[in-house]
């Protein structure tokens, strides 16, 4: 699709267009287009756009529920999402689980031998230069981002690999490597960006180390198109499972609401906190919203009035985010809603 006339497009890339839609949020357009080889290699992968749009989407979600900060608001359409705006920090960041392309032809690894612990690479994102792998010296020497940057996008690093390796056996796929992207958002935080995708990941089937990932398209295996769509069909059916279970709990129990503002909101007291704690010393802190929380004593409890208490009541939709959980006895589950 192209614009609708009031959004302004800020960068046609080799697999996405990002628009500014005007309101303090970015749509990312995802494209057929597929490119290889530092772009020497060109064609068109079809519904390409529609797939790596829904898995990414589908991660994303599934990463912001463990944990893991991203920039995605919610899906626009079938190719589209919405997105929070970021400075994104040209540091690309590779996690290898097992040695294939380029780490298994420079340290003469056969292709398919685990490498573990993890590795972690950095590269310098520059199309200019053919994205050189850099060390945190370079990071440091170029000026691309501070230590406590650096620290906080390796530990998210590694947390999305514990992450999506265990989703993606959920999915009979071994999640052999990927790139990450990393950018601040406009209250400095570090959030996770761009896509996560078979452009992306590679994604190897578990019983037949079939690739199922964008290697199809850069060494003429053939299949492309059926390899993009095998990856959503799985992600899909096995979303549901990430998403928490949530049984209801019999018998009188306590539901707590958290609420906060949403990312896309500037939270000024949750600055003022973060920099008065960073004043204090605790440089650890990376990031902070303020919120509010509202205890509800019930007879009963099921998660999904208390959902809808919190989405017709309790919140603002408009600006904020809210979970919840729901604790009897002294055990508590917790259900992460996204709004
Ligand atoms: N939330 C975000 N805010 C701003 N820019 C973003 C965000 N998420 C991703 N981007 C950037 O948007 C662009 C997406 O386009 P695409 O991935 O097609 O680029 P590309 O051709 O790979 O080129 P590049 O080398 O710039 O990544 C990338 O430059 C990516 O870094
Ligand atoms: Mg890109």
């Amino acid at each position: 699709m192209t614009g609708d006339g009031s959004r302004n497009k800020l960068h046609e890339g080799k697999a996405k267009i990002v628009w500014d839609a005007g309101d303090g949020t970015y749509v990312v357009e995802f494209k057929d287009d597929a490119t290889a080889f530092d772009g020497k290699k060109r064609g068109r992968i079809r519904d390409k756009g529609r797939c790596n749009n829904l898995i990414s989407a589908a991660l994303f979600e599934l990463l912001e529920r463990e944990g893991v900060p991203t920039h995605y608001v919610r899906t626009l359409s079938d190719r589209e999402m919405v997105v929070v705006p970021l400075e994104i920090v040209m540091v690309e960041v590779v996690v290898r689980n097992v040695a294939a392309g380029s780490l298994a032809k420079r340290l003469g690894l056969e292709e398919g031998v685990p490498v573990a612990p993890p590795v972690l690479e950095l590269y310098y994102k520059s199309d200019a230069l053919g994205d050189p792998m850099i060390n945190r010296y370079h990071v440091r020497a170029l000026g691309l981002a501070s230590d406590e940057e650096m620290d906080r996008i390796e530990a998210l690093a590694l947390r999305v690999n514990d992450v999506l390796s265990r989703a993606m056996a959920d999915c009979d796929l071994r999640l052999i490597d990927f790139k990450l992207e990393f950018g601040r958002a406009r209250d400095g935080r570090i959030l996770l960006g761009d896509e996560i995708s078979p452009d992306t990941c590679r994604f190897w089937d578990a019983a037949t180390n079939e690739k199922l990932d964008k290697d199809r398209f850069r060494r003429d295996l053939g299949g492309v198109e059926d390899a993009y769509e095998q990856v959503l069909r799985r992600v899909t059916a096995a979303a549901p499972t990430w998403r928490a279970a949530r049984p209801a709990v019999s018998g009188p129990a306590q539901a707590r609401v958290y609420i906060t503002l949403k990312k896309t909101v500037l939270d000024p007291q949750g600055a003022a906190v973060e920099n008065a704690l960073k004043a204090l010393g605790y440089g650890e802190v990376s990031g902070v919203r303020v919120g509010k929380v509202i205890i509800l004593d019930l007879a009963e409890a099921s998660p999904e009035r208390v959902e809808e208490m919190s989405r017709r009541l309790l919140a603002n939709p408009v600006i904020e985010d809210f979970t919840f959980e729901i604790v009897r006895g002294t055990g508590a589950r917790s259900h992460s809603v996204p709004v």
